[in-house]
């Protein structure tokens, strides 16, 4: 069983999303599964110049030759794949987007129209991966996800993660967070584990995953103060270069 998780953060090995992805691979690879996490900022990821060529001159292939074929094969390859990124706009970062854009050589050219009015193509590989989602947003509050949520959802999911107060999870030393930031760890170790044995993750889990790590209030306290501080002390920074 192979598990892999494509990080569209532009942080990398630094981000949010890499502190969640971690846990959810160590609980998969705990009930056996073997896994990666690509960090999408250290490859070649070209954007989709829309030609569409993958639909007619060569046929599920990119006329790009960068790192996504590759990518592509590796996705391919996995038994459950997933996605991960910080909002950004309301959504998601354009390194994930750009990436998501070059799966098109995946699908068939022909529309075709489903029971419920809606349209879509048709995929041209005969076995998908099982997929799972990750975001966190650096707001508090539920609206953030708002958008991602819908467009997500469109498709069957093992497990999605929607993090808010997202930079909870960074370098603020509070002994208060300490508490409900490892149960949220331990919850993402369960949901890994759960994917691997059971194919998709419970209710129960998801609920755990989703409860409050810190109040609106106090992490906006936090958030404001740490901004606060960063001008000040980039002030200071720029004085000293200007003597
Ligand atoms: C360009 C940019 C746009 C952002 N837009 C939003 C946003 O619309 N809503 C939000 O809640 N946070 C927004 N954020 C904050 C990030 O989601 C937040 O810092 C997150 O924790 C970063 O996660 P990462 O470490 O995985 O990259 C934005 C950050 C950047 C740099």
């Amino acid at each position: 069983m192979k598990v892999v998780f494509f990080n569209g953060s532009p942080r990398g090995r630094q981000s949010n999303t890499h502190r969640i992805a971690e846990q959810i691979l160590a609980g998969a690879e705990a009930a056996g599964a073997v896994t990666e996490e690509v960090f999408l900022v250290e490859k070649n990821v070209e954007h989709c110049r829309g030609c569409f060529s993958c639909w007619h001159k060569t046929p599920g292939q990119c006329v790009i030759k960068d790192d996504v074929n590759e990518l592509i094969d590796l996705f391919l390859e996995s038994d459950f794949a997933g996605m991960g990124t910080p909002v950004y706009g309301m959504y998601m970062t354009g390194l994930l987007k750009n990436f998501l854009d070059r799966f098109l050589p995946m699908a068939t050219p022909h529309i075709q129209k489903a029971d419920d009015g809606t349209f879509y193509h048709n995929g041209r590989v005969a076995k998908y991966p099982k997929r799972f989602f990750v975001a966190n947003a650096g707001f508090p509050g539920e609206r953030n996800f708002d958008l991602l949520k819908a467009v997500i959802s469109q498709q069957p999911m093992a497990l999605q993660v929607y993090r808010n107060c997202g930079e909870a999870l960074n370098n603020r030393p509070d002994e208060r967070l300490s508490e409900p930031i490892q149960k949220f760890y331990e919850a993402l170790y369960a949901a890994g584990g759960e994917m691997v044995r059971q194919g998709q993750v419970s209710e129960a889990t998801h609920r755990r995953i989703q409860t409050e790590i810190i109040s609106d209030e106090d992490y906006m306290a936090q958030a404001n103060k740490h901004w606060d501080e960063a001008i000040h002390e980039a002030e200071l920074a720029g004085e000293k270069e200007a003597d």
